[in-house]
């Protein structure tokens, strides 16, 4: 009795406990400089897929979920159309976002969502046609020659009240049907903000405020003197004055989002080419948007937005590196909301954890616009997404491991470059030394794409995790002497199963001698070193 009863509070407690977590918010944490997204009271890593524009609709759905399994993204990111949301003004049809939501549970996937409301790549065609209609009311932006643009204007006081109305609905709904459940982990607010037309607005309500000074809790912030925004910027006062007028709006919009219910909220960047260097107007990019010469800025005037990501279409490991190193600060966790969905992106989750990142999506990965039947789940069906089902398929049986042992700060990735690929990961007392190529000389042929890559973590004293693929492993000690050298202790390769390592055999001889190879398939090892 004494027993059964210990038992019962025990499974209680148990019980109690995993309702807690289940029911905590999804929150970004920041720990030691380093940022997790917490889902369900634990770390989590976004493995995304986003689908087409046009694809969010009920009938549709059922043809992109065969895309997102194939690839075993645990994410989806669907939009949600304003035009669709609020056709007739005050009149709110859910259908779109109940249809996401009820079939990503399906699916077990989780969703973010994003709002496509005054700006989808710096257009307003996704705002309702009672808002395209009425230029009086919802003003376009205008360029210098008084032409009026195919973008609204962010001074528009009447646009602003009706998208925090709708996007303040959307959030209320969401509230109701996913409080408890938490499918719903992010809302990205818009969609690449900013003008393509001009680099700022020039409408008489813009003139007004570009003529003034700058606003002091701005140059406060910003650690700049007073004056007007030529004085204070010189060149570069089109893009900051536009920058400003934008976040200003989305930071509205998106705290009357979280006045209904709080869920990390962000904001995506149509990233600037690196050869693109402030001109005005910007070339590459909508001026206001969030780009990294102006991060700063977004950050001082948008607190409601928890995140600024970069969607990164630009190629080269250079490149991507650059721009993620630039959007991962001490006050903006990265995440990639958007990646291309060429073969050379299904690397860069590796290059996001290493940079302690939360999440990586592959944009645009459903068939809806060129086939109309539901596909089988295979890589006959998607070839192209053959690459991402590889790294996804490795890293989303750990995705909840990864994600913890990257915000510890124990994680590190290397990966293959562009010529001689040898990389040293230093873990204090060790050091692990990846060489890449499929034949792990070192040396690639000059004409295959380098496709190596490695993760090395470390999980306990001496003992690592390690996965990737095209890769060999080695350790070292960071200080070889001559009266100690290194051995493995024990390789086991193995599975995750429901976040539990499972060991499936021992690794030894010929598959340890000269260090582990990962191979194309990819592997996952857990190993312990010692010294002799
Ligand atoms: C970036 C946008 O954010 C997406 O919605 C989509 O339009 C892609 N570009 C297309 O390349």
């Amino acid at each position: 009795m004494n027993y059964l009863f210990r038992f019962c509070c025990l499974m209680f407690i148990c019980g109690a406990s995993v309702c807690a977590a289940a029911a905590e918010m999804p929150r970004l944490v920041q720990e030691h400089g380093r940022y997790s997204l917490y889902v369900d009271g634990q770390p989590f890593f976004i493995l995304g897929g986003q689908i087409h524009n046009s694809s969010a609709w009920p009938g549709v759905l059922p043809q992109v979920w065969p895309a997102l399994e194939f690839i075993h993204a645990n994410t989806v990111e669907a939009p949600i159309y304003w035009e669709q949301l609020e056709a007739q003004p005050g009149q709110f049809d859910f259908a779109n976002v109940d249809a996401v939501v009820a079939q990503a549970r399906e699916h077990k996937l989780r969703v973010v969502l994003l709002w496509f409301g005054t700006w989808k790549n710096a257009r307003c065609h996704y705002v309702p046609e009672w808002i395209k209609t009425d230029t009086a009311k919802y003003p376009r932006l205008i360029d210098a020659s008084g032409r009026l643009t195919d973008s609204l204007s962010p001074f528009g006081v009447e646009t602003l009240e009706a998208d925090k109305r709708a996007f303040a609905a959307l959030m209320r709904h969401l509230k109701e049907i996913d409080g408890e459940r938490h499918t719903v982990l992010m809302v990205q607010v818009e969609n690449e903000p900013g003008s393509l037309d001009s680099v700022r607005d020039f409408s008489p309500a813009a003139q007004k405020s570009y003529f003034s000074d700058v606003p002091a809790a701005l140059t406060r912030r910003l650690n700049l003197p007073a004056g007007t925004w030529d004085q204070v910027f010189g060149s570069t006062a089109g893009e900051r004055f536009q920058a400003y007028a934008v976040a200003r709006y989305i930071d509205q919009v998106a705290a009357a989002g979280k006045r209904e219910y709080v869920l990390p909220m962000y904001l995506n960047a149509w990233v600037r080419t690196p050869d693109d260097s402030e001109p005005d107007p910007p070339r590459s990019y909508p001026s206001g948007g969030g780009v990294d010469t102006v991060l700063d800025l977004w950050k001082a005037v948008a607190p409601s937005i928890d995140l600024i990501a970069p969607d990164i279409y630009l190629s080269g490991d250079t490149t991507y590196r650059r721009v993620i190193s630039a959007y991962h600060r001490p006050d903006n966790a990265l995440f990639v909301p958007e990646n291309g969905n060429q073969p050379e992106f299904a690397r860069y989750p590796f290059s996001v954890l290493g940079e302690g990142g939360i999440g990586f999506t592959v944009w645009g990965l459903d068939h809806v616009n060129d086939r109309t039947d539901i596909e089988p789940a295979s890589a006959s069906s998607y070839p192209e997404l053959v690459p991402f089902e590889r790294t996804f398929r490795l890293l989303a049986s750990m995705d909840r491991e990864i994600a913890r042992l990257t915000f510890e700060g124990k994680l590190k990735t290397a990966m293959e470059g562009e010529d001689v690929s040898t990389h040293t990961l230093r873990f204090g007392k060790w050091k692990a030394i990846a060489t890449f190529g499929r034949h792990n000389d070192g040396v690639r042929s000059a004409s295959s794409q380098p496709t190596g890559e490695l993760l090395v973590a470390e999980i306990g004293p001496d003992e690592f995790l390690a996965t990737g693929f095209d890769a060999r492993i080695e350790f070292n000690l960071t200080h070889p002497n001559l009266k100690e050298r290194w051995q493995f202790m024990r390789v086991e390769e193995g599975v995750y199963e429901d976040g539990h390592w499972k060991v499936q055999r021992l690794l030894n001889g010929d598959e340890c001698d000269f260090g582990v190879d990962f191979g194309g398939a990819g592997r996952i090892l857990h190993m312990k070193l010692g010294t002799y």
